[in-house]
């Protein structure tokens, strides 16, 4: 089996289903390996627009297999909506398989995100999707999976058995309204009857499409500086994004993995609370998150925006195994007189050069800046990185240089005509394109 794995290089929002969506057409299979609907993924697919959030972006290619994997947490209510959703636009969703593995987000779930964030006012700035929790209660051997949802006899036993501690979590210690067993169960079992076709067990199903000498795409969500064990702790989702998270999350060795795939979105932008060394506070961060459009597709929240990172860009290659990077929304950047990457910081007159773990150091980091001078030609039609203007292949070509990494795509608008592939995504050539 070949195997590229599609992450997200930033603090998510860089565009990933866009590329997903691209290299869906060179592959058999889409596998979401983690998080669950806290993740936004819009794509234009024949100039329609899909936001999708629980579902793989390959559920919106018809013949392409979309698998959520036993990393996955699942919403059913949510999956459920999503799912009516892409059927009223007239779309087959009979490609569609869930692990039997991957746990539930349960409505206890939900309100102890809201009420955690509440009572520490919102410390994290969660999406309050319910996210945490569920995996919190997977780690603490108290989840309910989806084998247990399909099965009412099963689900009944777990439901009893867990109910009780996570009420008195809500009422006792934050004095919320406690759930009525026979409530959420008559609402789930019947979630359960509905989704139980496409129920199954992904590992085996993986296996065999490997066997036939199938291709799958591992989609990631969020990104790596939001990963539980190497983002910033704990401005974090509860998931890995990384790229071994992709083996764990779908049930898959890593030995089935060939390429990385990090998208980089051509600025930085971040939801929610934590340090973000590159953040612009002023009009400059005003015009992109305008031009960007940078509203949360979940949350709708505005997005802090920055300039680009390459300490933690950098550090984004080395835990997740970036090996080619997808550049997204550079016409984003026209217009700019000039243009700014960070490619170190300055921690008390101390020059650091990669991703520090505490973050008191980080927060107090000054970014060393290189800048590069901006375009202000419009680039939204530009097909080859050669017929950009000179300053933003320089761009493009000190982002490569910086992370060491070759660009496999660039992307000028959000629409797939506007992603532009520069060589086979799976082949195994790992030379940096430009000549320096
Ligand atoms: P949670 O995943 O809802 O627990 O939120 C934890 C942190 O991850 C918060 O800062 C969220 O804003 C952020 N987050 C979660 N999902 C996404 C996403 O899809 N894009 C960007 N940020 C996200």
């Amino acid at each position: 089996m070949a195997g590229i794995v599609v992450v997200g290089s930033q603090w998510g929002d860089e565009g990933k289903g866009k590329i997903v969506d691209l290299l869906c057409q060179t592959a058999d299979v889409v596998v979401r390996y983690q998080g669950g609907d806290n993740a936004g993924h819009t794509v234009y697919h024949q100039n329609e627009k899909f936001e999708l959030s629980s579902l793989p972006v390959a559920i919106i290619n018809p013949n392409h297999l979309a698998v959520i994997g036993n990393g996955e947490v699942v919403n059913p209510k949510a999956l459920l909506l999503e799912m009516k959703m892409l059927r009223e636009r007239g779309l087959d969703i009979s490609g569609l398989r869930i692990s039997d593995r991957a746990h539930v987000i349960m409505p206890y779930h939900i309100a102890l995100d809201a009420l955690c964030e509440q009572a520490s006012g919102g410390r994290i700035g969660t999406t309050k999707k319910g996210i945490g929790p569920t995996y919190a209660d997977k780690i603490n051997r108290r989840g309910i999976r989806m084998v247990d949802l399909v099965d009412p006899k099963s689900f009944a036993e777990v439901l009893k058995e867990f109910l009780p501690e996570k009420n008195n979590e809500i009422t006792k210690l934050y004095g919320g309204q406690a759930f009525d067993f026979q409530t959420i169960y008559d609402e789930y079992v019947e979630y359960g009857r509905q989704l139980e076709k496409y129920v199954t067990d992904t590992t085996v199903l993986l296996d065999k499409l490997s066997q036939e000498g199938k291709r799958i795409i591992f989609e990631g969500a969020q990104g790596i500086m939001l990963d539980i064990d190497h983002g910033t702790y704990p401005y974090v989702t509860s998931s890995n994004p990384v790229g071994g998270g992709a083996a764990v999350g779908s049930g898959t060795g890593p030995n089935k993995i060939n390429q990385v795939v990090g998208v980089v979105k051509a600025y930085t932008s971040r939801v929610g609370e934590g340090p973000f060394p590159t953040e612009l506070k002023n009009e400059i961060g005003d015009k992109i998150r305008e031009t960007g459009h940078e509203y949360g597709v979940i949350t709708k929240r505005p997005r802090r925006i920055g300039w680009l990172d390459a300490v933690a860009l950098r550090h984004s290659v080395l835990v997740a195994g970036i090996t080619q990077l997808s550049i997204n929304s550079l016409d984003v950047l026209s217009g700019l007189k000039e243009i700014k990457i960070a490619t170190a910081y300055k921690v008390d007159g101390r020059t650091l050069d990669h991703f520090p773990a505490n973050l008191r150091i980080l927060e107090n980091a000054v970014p060393v800046y290189e800048t590069i001078p901006g375009w202000s030609e419009d680039i939204s039609e530009v097909q080859r990185r050669q017929d950009l203007p000179v300053n933003a292949q320089n761009y493009l070509n000190r982002i490569e240089d910086l992370l060491k990494t070759p660009i496999l795509a660039f992307a000028v608008g959000p629409h797939a005509e506007q992603t532009h592939l520069l060589k086979d995504p799976w082949s195994e050539d790992k030379e940096v394109l430009h000549t320096i």
